[in-house]
């Protein structure tokens, strides 16, 4: 079993983080527990849900099925945009459905900005850290006068963004903005889904060099440049060499030159967060 690295989060040196996370979304039902279950055993320790991905349950069911101690792993869920509105609502009922009594990070899963609500979401997981419900609070999808609303508003920092990053899409400016501010920068669709870049040169060389596969070349890659990747697998083959990608370390011209991949259009799906919406 490979036991998933840390290093100190950048907003509280005294936590530490696994450096690579596990994507559960859309492992659900009987299977979903299993493949959750066996991403445990292979040594993940942080479990990325949300409400909207229907499998909080699942999630819980496998922490507790694989018999690892509730601290030695990090659950982190997300608020939907129909909860904003009470978003210290929507964590009690997570916690409910998991049958939890904390979480370890719950994170607004989008800012919906049309309905302008993400900084009364913002204030409920505040007053929801305040009453203990949940450790270490954040968001996903925010850009720069995103996080500057909230911030201004609150001066509460979100310990995290998680965004859509992969070699078509590296995020260069959010990252700067998250390393200005002390935020972790969580990684979405890390592979890049079906359009990832498994044959790209830059990519394929790396494999080669290092003696592995794309896929460890593209999560090694997350891992140079600071990001935490959540790759998603229901495979245990592939979930545990996702993971073993932590062993591999990329020269910085290699680094590079898969950072040379980028587009500005290079997001999946038009997932912009002043445009998408996700109730
Ligand atoms: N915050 C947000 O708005 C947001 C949006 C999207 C996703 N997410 C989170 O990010 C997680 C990951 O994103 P994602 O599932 O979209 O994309 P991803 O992890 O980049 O890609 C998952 C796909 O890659 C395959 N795969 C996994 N490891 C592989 C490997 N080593 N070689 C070849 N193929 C491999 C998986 O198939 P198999 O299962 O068959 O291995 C699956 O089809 C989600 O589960 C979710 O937790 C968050």
């Amino acid at each position: 079993m490979t036991t998933t690295p840390t290093r100190p989060l950048p907003s509280d040196q005294q936590v530490q983080m696994p450096v690579i996370g596990f994507g559960t979304y859309p492992l659900r039902g009987d299977e979903g527990v299993s493949a959750i279950a066996s991403a445990i055993e292979a040594g993940y320790r942080f479990l990325d849900t949300a409400v909207n991905y229907r499998n909080e349950r699942e999630v819980a069911q496998a922490v507790r099925e694989s018999g690892i101690e509730r601290d030695d792993v990090w659950v982190q869920t997300k608020v939907p945009g129909r909860d904003h509105g009470g978003s210290r609502k929507s964590v009690e009922t997570s916690l409910s459905v998991m049958d939890l009594d904390h979480l370890d990070s719950v994170l607004i899963h989008w800012p919906n900005p049309s309905r302008d609500e993400y900084l009364t979401a913002w204030e409920g997981l505040i007053e929801a850290r305040e009453a203990g419900l949940v450790r270490h609070i954040g968001v996903s999808n925010f850009t720069a006068a995103h996080l500057d609303r909230i911030v201004e508003a609150t001066g509460v920092t979100p310990f995290a963004n998680q965004v859509e990053l992969h070699p078509l899409f590296i995020q260069e400016e959010m990252r700067a903005v998250h390393d200005r501010r002390g935020i972790l920068t969580q990684a979405w669709s890390p592979l890049g889904k079906a359009q990832a870049q498994y044959d790209a040169e830059p990519v394929a060389a790396a494999a080669r060099a290092h003696d592995c596969t794309p896929g460890q070349v593209i999560l090694a890659w997350h891992l140079a440049l600071g990001s935490m990747p959540l790759p998603k697998s229901a495979d245990p083959g592939r979930q545990r060499e996702n993971l073993a990608a932590v062993d591999i370390e990329l020269t910085e011209a290699e680094v590079a030159a898969i950072s040379g991949l980028s587009r500005p259009d290079g997001r999946l799906f038009g997932g912009d967060p002043d445009h998408h919406e996700e109730m």
